[in-house]
């Protein structure tokens, strides 16, 4: 029942690990708007969401416009009076070595995984602070924990989230205002397909470690479980995300796996 008749905005929901949260959230009657730049995939996942719960929209947005979201946030407000949970799992990852990745990459990375979502909080904030309340689930990466070959951006902008959300975590306790940060390890997805190469062009490939990853739909069930919980900080995946653990209690091992990983060939 924690979701009932909640408004439950995503971000990044036309595929993925957004489109499985918005189905979970579809299941438990909230009320949603689905948010990313695909407009179509938006409308099919709306209809899927449209056969269980009454209420679902959907609001094109681009991460990487990075202007003023306040257009958006009043749309929002328009269908339903409140933002209760905002779902900030929209992002694109990365696919070139640091020496011939363009410093245009780097900050279309950082534009659309780091900026994109600070700014659509700056937007909702104001209203969650007025509601004294509000709960905002950010989806890194255990390239968010440590960095990684051919991630050198994706990893950065990771990292970045965990700043800024953190500090907002800390600023907002008295508005009631709870952060979790989702940190997923491998999930199968779209994900590898849609990295950028070091020409902005789309990696195009399924890659095998990406394919032995859980499914959406587990990923979805954890994030979910771990914001009933008002979880600050969830890991979620297969046995990679030890590798958080073992960057922090045996760093020449983790250093040694990092250097001779399959993605560093
Ligand atoms: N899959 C994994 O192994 C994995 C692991 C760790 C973390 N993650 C994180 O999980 C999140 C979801 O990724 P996924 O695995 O579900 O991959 P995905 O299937 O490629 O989904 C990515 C989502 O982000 C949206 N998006 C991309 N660029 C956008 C932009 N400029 N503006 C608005 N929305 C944008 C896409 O929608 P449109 O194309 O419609 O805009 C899509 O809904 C990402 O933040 C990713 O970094 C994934």
């Amino acid at each position: 029942m924690a979701f009932k008749d909640k408004s439950v905005w995503i971000i990044g929901a036309s595929s993925g690990i957004g489109k499985a949260l918005a189905i979970d959230m579809a299941k438990a009657k909230a009320k949603i708007i689905l948010s990313s730049r695909n407009i179509e995939e938006l409308k099919k996942v709306q209809e899927e969401c449209l056969k269980l719960t009454d209420y679902c929209v959907s609001l094109k947005l681009d991460l990487e416009f990075n202007g003023d979201y306040s257009k958006e946030v009043g749309e929002v407000l328009s269908h339903y009076s409140t933002i209760d949970y905002l779902l900030l799992v929209g992002g694109v990852s990365q696919r070139s070595y640091v020496f011939e990745t363009p410093e245009s990459i780097d900050r279309k990375l950082m534009e659309i995984n780091y900026f994109g979502n600070v700014s659509i909080t700056k937007a909702v904030l104001p209203t969650m602070i007025k509601q004294k309340s509000g709960h905002i689930v950010v989806v890194s990466s255990i390239a968010g924990k440590f960095g990684w070959p051919l991630r050198s951006a994706y990893s950065a902008s990771k990292h970045a989230l965990h700043g800024f959300f953190e500090s907002l975590r800390a600023e907002q306790v008295s508005n009631n205002i709870i952060v979790t940060m989702a940190v997923p390890g491998r999930v199968l997805t779209n994900i590898s397909q849609n990295a950028l190469l070091k020409d902005g062009s789309k990696h195009g490939k399924l890659d095998s470690g990406q394919e032995k990853g859980i499914s959406a739909e587990s990923c979805s069930m954890q994030i979910i479980a771990a914001i009933k919980k008002n979880k600050k900080e969830v890991l979620i995946g297969g046995k990679e995300i030890y590798m958080v653990w073992i960057r922090k209690f045996l760093p020449f091992l983790f250093y040694s796996f990092a250097a001779k990983s399959e993605s560093n060939k």
